[in-house]
C-alpha cells in the first residue's frame, strides 16, 4: 500500500470512531459486518443514520452529499415526500394481504405504457426479475445455455464481473466479450443449438457505467434472434434514461426487459415484462387455451407498499418528461466533470450515460471491463477518500449517480471537491 493510502486510511479511521465501532459490533454477527459485499471497503464502510433529500449524516454527525444514489436505487432522493404519503396512506388501510389488490394491476398498467411491454410480472428484486426472465427463455425454448457479457452483473447469483462468480446459479453461461460484435456473434453461432436467451445490460453498471454500442446491442439481438434464442434485456440500472430506458434510446427492442431499483421508490422491488408471448406462459386463468401454465410464486412480489411506492414513482414523481429532463441534466454533469478532469495531469477518466457515471483510474475512458480493470486500484481509492473527506459520498470503485433532490449548487460542490481532490494528489505525486 502505498503511503499516501495509508494515511487516508489512518485519517478516516481518526475521523469516524462512531462509524468504526458500529463495524466492531456488527462483525461479531454479520461475516464482515454487512450484508450487502459491495458496501464492504478497507477500512471499513461508514455507518449511516440518517438522510434527508441529497444528504446523508454518519455515525460521527458528518454530513455528505450523497452522490451514490445508492448504486442508483435512491433516485429520488432521500424520504421523497410524495412516495411517503402514499405508501403511509396505503399502508393504513391495508398492510398485508394474501389476494389481489388494486394497487399491482395499476403499477403494471404505468409499466406497460411507460416502458412498451405487452405484460410484466413483478418480483422482489432485480435479481429475482432475471433469474425469471432466464428460466422464462429456457421453458419457452426447451435449450439450456445462456449468453452472458464479461463484465456484466444481473445479481448476486448472477454475476460476470471478472469471469462468473462461484456463488452464480448453475446455468450452462458462455460469456461475451462487452462491445466485440463480431466475437459475440461467433459465439452466439458456436452456441446457436442450445442458446436459450443472451442477457446483456445496455450499459454495464457494476461493470463501470461502460455504455454498449448501440450497433453491439442491435446486432448481438439479430444474431440471437436468427438462431432462436430470447434477447434479454436488463434494464434495472439503466430504465431510469430516457422516457423508456436505455434501451429504446439504442433502438433496440429485447423479448424480456428486467427492471428494479428506484422504481420501487426505496423498497425492495424487481419486474420482468415483455412479449406477450413469452410472459402468458404465466397465465394460470381458466380460460386461458394454454395446457399448462409456469408457476410464479413469491409471498412479497405484489406487496403493498412496492406496488403503492412504484406507482407513486413512475405515475407522479418520475414521469417520462422528467427521466427525460434528467437524462439531459446527467449528461451535462458528466461532460462538466471530463472538461475538469482534462484540467489536470492525472490518469483518470470518466464514462456513462445520463445521470449514471464512474469515474475511472484510467488514462483513456474504458469501453470494456478489461480495459477498466487497468485502472490504479490505489489512485481510484485516493479519490474515494479525497472526495469522503470534502464531503462528497460516492462509490469506492467511481460510481456517481445523480439524482432528483441534487440542486445545481450540490453538483457545482461536488465538481469544486473532485477539482480540490486531484490538484491535492497531483501535489502529493499521487
Ligand atoms: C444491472 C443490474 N441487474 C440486476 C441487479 C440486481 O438487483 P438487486 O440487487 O435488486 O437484486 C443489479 C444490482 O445492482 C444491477 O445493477
Amino acid at each position: 500500500m502505498t503511503a499516501s493510502l495509508e494515511r487516508a486510511h489512518r485519517e478516516f479511521a481518526d475521523r469516524n470512531p462512531q462509524s468504526r465501532l458500529s463495524y466492531v459490533r456488527a462483525r461479531t454477527v454479520l461475516p464482515g459486518g454487512h450484508t450487502r459485499t459491495v458496501l464492504s471497503h478497507a477500512p471499513f464502510p461508514l455507518t449511516f443514520v440518517s438522510g434527508e433529500g441529497a444528504r446523508l449524516t454518519d455515525a460521527d454527525g458528518h454530513t455528505y452529499i450523497d452522490l451514490l444514489g445508492d448504486y442508483s436505487a435512491g433516485l429520488l432522493g432521500h424520504s421523497e415526500g410524495r412516495v411517503l404519503d402514499a405508501v403511509a396512506r396505503a399502508l393504513r388501510v391495508n398492510m398485508s394481504v394474501g389476494g389481489i389488490h388494486p394497487a399491482e394491476a395499476d403499477l403494471a398498467v404505468l409499466m406497460c405504457d411507460r416502458f412498451h411491454l405487452d405484460r410484466v410480472r413483478f418480483t422482489n428484486s432485480g435479481t429475482e426479475a432475471n433469474l425469471m426472465a432466464i428460466t422464462t427463455a429456457r421453458i419457452a425454448t426447451g435449450r439450456s445455455t445462456i449468453i452472458a457479457i464479461d463484465g456484466g452483473y444481473h445479481g448476486g447469483v448472477l454475476s460476470y464481473a471478472h469471469g462468473p462468480s462461484p456463488t452464480n446459479a448453475p446455468y450452462p453461461v458462455a460469456l461475451a466479450t462487452f462491445n466485440d460484435i463480431d466475437a459475440t456473434v461467433e459465439l452466439i453461432e458456436r452456441h446457436a443449438n442450445d442458446l436459450a436467451a443472451v442477457i446483456v445490460e445496455p450499459m454495464l453498471g457494476s461493470g463501470g457505467c461502460l455504455p454498449a454500442f448501440p450497433a453491439y446491442i442491435q446486432q448481438l439481438f439479430a444474431a440471437a434472434r436468427r438462431v432462436g434464442a430470447v434477447c434479454i434485456a436488463d434494464e434495472v440500472m439503466t430504465s431510469r434514461h430516457g422516457p423508456s430506458g436505455l434501451l429504446h434510446l439504442f433502438d433496440a427492442e429485447a423479448d424480456i426487459t428486467t427492471y428494479g431499483k428506484y422504481i420501487g421508490g426505496g423498497f425492495s422491488f424487481g419486474a420482468f415484462g415483455g412479449r406477450a408471448a413469452l410472459l402468458d406462459l404465466f397465465d394460470t386463468s381458466p380460460s386461458s387455451d394454454r395446457p399448462a401454465s409456469i408457476g410464479h410464486a413469491g409471498t412479497f412480489n405484489n406487496n403493498i407498499a412496492t406496488m403503492t411506492a412504484g406507482c407513486s414513482v413512475l405515475g407522479e414523481v418520475f414521469t417520462a418528461d422528467v427521466a427525460t429532463a434528467h437524462t439531459a441534466r446527467g449528461d451535462e454533469f458528466r461532460n462538466t466533470v471530463a472538461a475538469c478532469l482534462a484540467r489536470h495531469s492525472l490518469p483518470i477518466s470518466v464514462t456513462g450515460y445520463g445521470s449514471m457515471l464512474a469515474l475511472h483510474a484510467v488514462a483513456r475512458p474504458p469501453t470494456t471491463m478489461a480495459e477498466a480493470d487497468r485502472r490504479d486500484h490505489h489512485l481510484q481509492e485516493l479519490i474515494f477518500f479525497g472526495l469522503l473527506g470534502r464531503g462528497i459520498y460516492t462509490a469506492p470503485r467511481g460510481m456517481i449517480t445523480v439524482g432528483l433532490a441534487h440542486t445545481d449548487d450540490d453538483l457545482a460542490a461536488a465538481i469544486d471537491a473532485i477539482d480540490d481532490c486531484l490538484a491535492e494528489l497531483e501535489s502529493r505525486g499521487a
